[in-house]
């Protein structure tokens, strides 16, 4: 039976990339998937005044994966808006608690580092922390004026996404950096720390470091390659991710997966960068990060042989030179070279 696929290409280079991202995955696995497109994005919610419809979530609970372009076109539609109309609501409903972000240089792409061999893996939650969307404002537009945003941490929350990124530690070098800024923020971060502390217990193979994050922030500028597994709440890992694009060579290499580790409901999954709207409808789009978060797709499906191939082919291509400089070579141009290295 092929795999069923929600795909939301959703705002600016999104459409580009996800049409990318869907052609090289289909080509890989012939026959294997049945994609069904959605148009849920901001053109959409200027027309019907939705992202997507008020059945969307149970729409998308029938498929099993999401392949997302990019969301956000503020121009038109403010980001807390589209974000939290499409985006930030998928990843809640179906508890995609676990985002994963890989962090590598490409054959063939020079970070801004001009230093090769690291590989990091960021692990960061996904649906709590400090976006959790627990807050209020009073006194709107006066003098007196109070915003609050509460960020929330759950015992079942911590302890799950520790435990699964203990996990992934556990099936690669064995070594876990756990991040937080216990040093300063005495609760919550100070839990995240005894959380760590306990589950360790049942990973006596895993050497975990504790690092503060702004600590960790030097190092993978300073010493990138000291690191493996990292893991990070919401914010943090937010910002920690976007770093390790940059020095992976750009948002245009940071493919992520968003995921139900239970399978209890689809897992997505989606380049780093949004939708650009600045580079949008130029074609100049690298669409990398999305094949390479659509390989990660294929690896979810428990296709893993044709998730290496994607990867094999991507390596293949960026060793020659192609989509490895900024805006040179077109969307198109990159992904014929992939499909062809196919
Ligand atoms: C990301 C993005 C989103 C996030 C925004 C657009 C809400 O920055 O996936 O990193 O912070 O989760
Ligand atoms: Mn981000």
């Amino acid at each position: 039976m092929p795999h069923r696929i929600a795909v939301i290409p959703g705002d600016g280079i999104g459409t580009d990339v996800a049409a990318a991202a869907l052609e090289v995955v289909q080509a890989a696995l012939p026959g294997g998937l049945e994609p069904v497109t959605f148009d849920w994005s901001c053109a959409r919610y200027l027309e019907t005044g939705a992202m997507m419809p008020g059945d969307g979530i149970a729409t998308l609970r029938g498929f099993d994966a999401i392949l997302l372009g990019a969301v956000g076109w503020p121009a038109t539609v403010p980001d807390a808006v589209s974000l939290h109309g499409l985006l930030l609501p998928i990843r809640k409903a179906f508890r995609q608690y676990a985002n994963i972000r890989p962090h590598r240089l490409l054959p063939g792409v020079e970070g801004p580092l001009r230093k090769a061999g690291f590989d990091i893996l960021c692990i960061r939650e996904n649906t709590e922390g400090e976006y959790s969307g627990a807050g209020g404002r009073v006194h709107q537009g006066t003098q007196d004026e109070v915003a609050v945003e509460t960020a929330i941490f759950t015992r079942a929350g911590v302890e799950r996404i520790l435990r699964f990124a203990f996990a992934q530690a556990r099936g690669r070098s064995g070594r876990l950096a756990s991040v937080t800024k216990s040093n300063a923020q005495r609760y919550s971060m100070v839990f995240w720390d005894e959380m760590t502390d306990r589950v360790a217990a049942d990973f006596p193979d895993v050497a975990v470091t504790r690092y503060h994050v702004d600590a960790i922030a030097a190092r993978m500028v300073m010493a990138p390659e000291s690191l493996d597994v990292v893991v990070a709440s919401n914010l943090f890992g937010d910002i920690l991710t976007d770093l390790g694009a940059a020095i992976q060579g750009g948002l245009g290499y940071a493919a992520s997966a968003n995921i139900n580790p239970e399978r209890d409901a689809p897992s997505m999954f989606e380049p780093v960068h949004g939708s650009a709207p600045d580079i949008a409808g130029q074609g100049i789009a690298n669409p990398i990060a999305a094949i390479w978060s659509g390989a990660m797709m294929l690896g979810h499906l428990g296709e893993g042989a044709a998730a290496a191939r994607v990867m094999a082919a991507v390596e293949q291509v960026t060793a020659r030179g192609i989509g490895t400089v900024p805006g040179r070579d077109s969307t198109a141009a990159i992904t014929a070279a992939i499909r062809g290295a196919l």
